[in-house]
């Protein structure tokens, strides 16, 4: 293994990895180091160009934390992660699609009734009734399913990112009742920026993209024997829509936030008027699995 050339350097890296025990991460090894070599024929990568490369993979790592995933915010930016997910939730197209966890996700949210308030922080949100049925594949109700829900406010501010909102704001968990409905109260949740102070942040102002997400509402919906889905309602009419920072806009996913002055559907839903009203349906498929890709190894969350 001398003498090593452009022509023959990828078979000699390949042959060691041939020895490799664990058959998938020999696998893994043998693809990534294959496109690799060739992504650096493609573009004659330069020494410079990997020296930039080290260099700004190194920043990725210093920013990063317990409570701050860059590379995870990278993998987002770059489309890697909805790609990812894309293919770990093939459904029927029946049921609920799935999109991002992203990074705000808390786990133990404090339970709540159908019909309760989540925005505990009063944080001068436009009222938004958020309602309707969690089903099965053939249209039946499903009692009892568990919807865990989180939202950032109006201003765009998650609670674990502002300390004007009390532990907990704008999350809930609640169940659906026995015709497989559910209802909460909340706030119209806007467009906000991901964060753009580390590298991730650099890389889309290099690249003249915004740092924007259109106003969503994340939930993840559970019930015994069904495949969880972890997924985001979207506003309809959003500008961010069609260029989400992350890319987790599914046309299925966006829903109508009507506003209604309507004092008598404001009484209907317990709602001061004018308020807004969202529907949204979720469709379980049946089956079993973890909702929250990569939470026990605390790489999201608390
Ligand atoms: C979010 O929606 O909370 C989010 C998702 C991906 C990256 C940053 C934020
Ligand atoms: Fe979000």
């Amino acid at each position: 293994m001398r003498d090593l050339t452009e022509d023959n350097v990828t078979e000699a890296v390949l042959a060691k990895i041939d020895v490799t025990d664990n058959p998938r991460l020999k696998q893994i090894l043998v693809s990534v180091i294959t496109h690799l070599h060739a992504f650096a024929r493609d573009v004659e990568l330069t020494p410079d160009e990997l020296f930039e490369a080290a260099r700004f993979l190194t920043e990725v790592g210093k920013i990063s934390d317990a409570k701050r995933h860059e590379f995870l915010l990278l993998s987002d930016t770059l489309g890697l992660t909805i790609l990812v997910d894309a293919m770990q939730n093939r459904k029927p197209a029946a049921a609920t699609e799935s999109s991002v966890l992203g990074p705000f996700y808390r786990a133990n949210a404090p339970e709540v009734e159908n019909g309760d308030l989540i925005d505990r922080g009063d944080t001068g949100g436009d009222p938004t009734v958020v309602h309707g049925t969690v089903k099965d594949l053939d249209g039946t109700a499903i009692k009892g399913a568990l919807l865990d829900i989180w939202q950032a406010t109006q201003q765009g501010l998650y609670e674990n990112i502002d300390a004007a909102q009390p532990d907990m704001n704008l999350r809930g968990r609640l169940r659906t009742d026995g015709n497989g409905e559910y209802k909460v109260r909340t706030v119209l949740p806007a467009s906000y920026p991901i964060p753009d102070d580390g590298p991730a942040g650099q890389l889309l102002s290099l690249c003249n993209r915004h740092n924007m997400r259109p106003g969503h509402i994340h939930f993840i919906v559970s019930a015994d024997g069904f495949k969880p889905v972890t997924t985001e309602v979207f506003v309809e009419g959003d500008d961010y829509l069609d260029s989400d920072a992350v890319f987790g806009v599914k046309e299925s996913l966006v829903a109508a936030f009507v506003n209604s002055d309507s004092v008598e559907d404001a009484a209907k839903w317990g709602m001061p008027t004018p308020f807004h009203e969202m529907r949204f349906d979720f469709v379980l498929e049946p089956g079993e699995g973890d909702a929250r890709p990569g939470f026990s190894a605390g790489s999201a969350g608390d």
